[in-house]
């Protein structure tokens, strides 16, 4: 670590300390029609992922899910594992009639490498085939597809020979992004790398709570930059083999990756709070923002990471930034623990199942800061666990006001995706986290969706936006 990119680092934390003075979301009241201020074409949709929704998959995650961690606690929440999910892959058709139900123009799926490529050199037609099929059922119903190419698994075979600490695994993913984007680009124009490196980094690799398991903050940062190498690869593959304008919109390809941005706020005002906070910050959101800008991978962490390294075919690899906005962490500092800070929520804040703040001023905050990188964005992933169903309609509410407010002064949004369309598997937390507009009766065996009251509101939202919510057809 070179002194003065430590001496920039701490003078940039406490320079910019771009949260607790950022612009608050004020003046509702005043808000602008959504109609007046968002793009034609403005995308509101949902997101799913494979693993998550589809049900029946054979990745390094199924494998995880039947472990325990030393101590003989199970990797998954009560020992849950995926199974069934939300059987989606017999059950596409009924997610896309709730798609139409809900008036959404798009879908942000992704598709399932261990699906499609179960061995090495083996290549499922049949699987491919459906996935196509899908694309096609989509857009005849006017939804545009948004494929996510890695949401977080990886085939066995990937994760045997080390996975994402392979660099092997780069030309792997770029192999398999080729064959994808030869068969899915008919039909596909917008396609999303992966989803939050950052955090699969973060829990993967620095934390150890999913796998592979490792804690070592160090081995976690090589691992985030070696991702931002495989973006780099995939959006060279994606844009080379899929020239088929699906929308007719003149671009054939519109490539980009979901980034997963939290607001780090100084718990204090003492100088340390706000030096990590400012670290941290750079590391998690910064970094992946400004590889596209710079076309280098630059990871800075004290003790921790110190990589600057020029990526070919890095800089200007994002037609857009696709961002995953939730919550808001208080850092505070902490010498003793790895990561040198421990985050809280604020005192007295509303909070989400899972206990994340429920903070609709971020999504402002995030669209005005990355507003100014020059990129469309998307927001990829916007929701919360709400077992009840009763406060999603305001957070969806107040989200949404937040995301327009950012538009109406200049942020280039162009659109929405809620997580998720419906309950599905929440990763290490199992099946209890409720993350959907519609609600998943697990115990039937049609894996019955039923709509929470959130529908309505996202309902009017598209009415308000001119898109139309059709009649649910009995598609199951
Ligand atoms: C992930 C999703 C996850 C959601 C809620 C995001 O970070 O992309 O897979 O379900 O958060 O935790």
């Amino acid at each position: 670590m070179s002194v003065s990119r430590l001496a920039k680092g701490v003078l940039s934390s406490l320079a910019s300390e771009p949260h607790p003075s950022a612009p608050r979301l004020s003046g509702l009241e005043t808000l602008p029609r959504p109609r007046d201020v968002l793009r034609p074409g403005f995308l509101l949709g949902a997101a799913t992922a494979s693993h998550q929704v589809e049900g029946g998959n054979d990745n390094d995650w199924s494998e995880w899910e039947k472990g325990s961690f030393p101590d003989g606690t199970p990797h998954i929440k009560e020992g849950q594992v995926s199974g069934a999910a939300c059987d989606s892959w017999n059950r596409f058709a009924d997610d896309v009639a709730l798609l139409r139900e809900l008036g959404a123009n798009a879908y942000r799926l992704s598709v399932e490498w261990s699906r499609l490529e179960p061995e090495e050199g083996a290549w499922n037609e049949a699987a491919a085939d459906r996935y196509l099929e899908g694309m096609r059922l989509l857009r005849a119903q006017g939804i545009q597809p948004m494929v996510t190419l890695n949401h977080f698994t990886l085939p066995r075979w990937v994760a045997a020979q080390g996975g994402w600490e392979n660099e092997r695994t780069v030309e792997w993913i770029a192999a398999f992004t080729r064959r994808v984007a030869r068969k899915l680009g008919g039909e596909v124009d917008l396609w999303c790398t992966l989803n939050e490196p950052n955090v699969l980094t973060t829990f993967g690799y620095m934390d150890g709570l999913w796998p592979p398991g490792v804690k070592d903050p160090k081995r976690g940062a090589q691992v985030l930059a070696r991702m931002l190498r495989a973006h780099a690869r995939m959006a060279a593959e994606l844009r080379e083999h899929d020239t088929v304008d699906a929308d007719g919109d003149g671009q054939a390809t519109r490539v980009g990756l979901s980034h997963h941005v939290r607001i780090f706020q100084p718990a204090t005002r003492s100088p340390l709070d706000r030096v990590l906070a400012g670290f941290t910050d750079r590391f998690f959101n910064q970094a992946v923002v400004e590889a596209n800008r710079t076309g280098r991978i630059q990871l800075y962490a004290p003790g921790v990471a110190d990589i600057d390294e020029e990526v070919p075919g890095l800089k200007g690899s994002y037609d857009y930034l696709g961002l995953n906005y939730y919550t808001r962490d208080m850092l505070h500092s902490d010498l003793r623990s790895p990561k040198l800070s421990r985050l809280t929520v604020a005192e007295g804040r509303p909070v989400n199942d899972l206990g994340w703040e429920l903070y609709p001023e971020g999504l402002y905050q995030v669209l005005m800061r990355y507003g100014r990188e020059g990129l469309p964005i998307y927001v990829t992933e916007n929701g919360m666990a709400d077992t009840s169903g009763e406060r999603r309609p305001d957070f969806l509410q107040r989200h949404f006001e937040a995301l327009v407010r950012a538009a109406s002064e200049g942020a280039d949004v162009r659109g929405y995706f809620h997580w998720s369309l419906m309950d599905n598997f929440e990763w290490a937390e199992g099946y209890e986290p409720r993350f959907g507009l519609y609600r998943v009766d697990y115990s039937s065996p049609e894996k019955r969706r039923e709509p929470t009251p959130a529908v309505a509101t996202f309902q009017a939202l598209a009415r308000d936006l001119g898109l139309e919510p059709r009649a649910r057809t009995d598609a199951a």
